[in-house]
């Protein structure tokens, strides 16, 4: 059983990837801490709380998290997540988020949970950075980071070298990759070989209100975007690899994060001196296997 705080931007994408984690006895999450993103940091705490509410899970804490990143402001996803950060309306969450902000709420189960806390990061890493920086013993504290985020041997996806959740925040994901805590990558290399289509969605349309609920939200993403063909599931490929982490051969390596310039947010693997399992293949078959089942909610 994995001690598992989930840091997140809800964002289509995370809310696949926290119902999975829900669905997933291997992992105890003990939280969800939330960070601006593909949504202001306001809109994506309410679309946390909404979805755990959605997904019958009142009792799990929620604490809001970064506004903005170490330095400058976060580029918001509306145009690929929807107006709202989702494209489904959840109704108004009936519970709040702690009054603890995030990376103290996550410091808060890292000592509670002294040396076992897995940390899966969905979202920009302002928030792990700040934790990084409030606490110099991070790294006796947390057994490992589960970062989805950044693109070392393919495009990006913002800019031509960045990838969304390290544009969004360099410097994090740079105090993150120095931090000596493990890090698993799952970047863009891995995550574009895991792709949801339109033929997939009727599998989502099962009677069972969480999962329809992310069937009317594909259905939404795809209708927002005759122009796809298929959706990148990240997220999803992030908790999977945390479930599971043989879904994904990694590489050990050093990781330099550009802070500057119209590379700003290009991670490079530099060699393999450094903390960073920089994952460079994925077993389609074995992460589909379980992202349906615990999706659909077969354990
Ligand atoms: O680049 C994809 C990542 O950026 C995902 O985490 C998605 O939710 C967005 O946050
Ligand atoms: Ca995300």
């Amino acid at each position: 059983m994995k001690r598992t705080l989930i840091d997140t931007d809800p964002g289509t994408d995370d809310a696949l990837a926290l119902l999975m984690a829900l669905r997933s006895p291997e992992l105890a999450v003990e939280g969800v801490t939330t960070v601006g993103g593909n949504a202001p940091v306001r809109q994506t705490t309410r679309n946390a709380i909404g979805l755990l509410e959605a997904f019958g899970c009142r009792d799990l804490p929620v604490a809001g998290g970064a506004a903005r990143p170490l330095r400058g402001r976060y580029r918001y996803a509306y145009d690929f997540h929807g107006r709202g950060g989702l494209t489904v309306r959840l109704p108004r969450p009936v519970m709040g988020p702690r009054r603890l902000p995030a990376h103290l709420f996550l410091l808060s189960k890292a000592y509670a949970f002294a040396g076992e806390l897995v940390v899966v990061c969905l979202g920009p890493l302002t928030n792990i950075a700040r934790a990084i920086r409030a606490e110099p013993r991070f790294r006796q504290m947390v057994k490992e980071l589960v970062v989805m985020g950044g693109a070392v041997q393919t495009p990006g996806n913002v800019t031509p070298y960045a990838e969304f959740n390290t544009y969004n925040d360099p410097e994090a994901a740079q105090a993150v990759m120095d931090c000596g805590v493990p890090v698993t990558l799952v970047g863009l290399d891995v995550c574009r070989q895991v792709l949801l289509t339109r033929a997939d969605l009727p599998r989502l349309e099962v009677n069972d209100g969480a999962t329809h609920l992310l069937g009317d939200m594909m259905a939404n993403w795809f209708r927002l975007h005759p122009e796809k063909a298929a959706y990148d599931l990240c997220d999803p490929l992030a908790m999977a690899a945390t479930i599971e982490p043989g879904v994904l051969v990694t590489e050990t390596r050093h990781v330099r994060v550009v802070t500057e310039g119209s590379e700003r947010g290009r991670t490079v693997a530099v060699d393999g001196r450094g903390h960073v399992r920089v994952a460079t293949t994925v077993d389609v078959e074995r992460f589909f296997s379980l992202f349906w089942a615990r999706t659909l909610g077969g354990a």
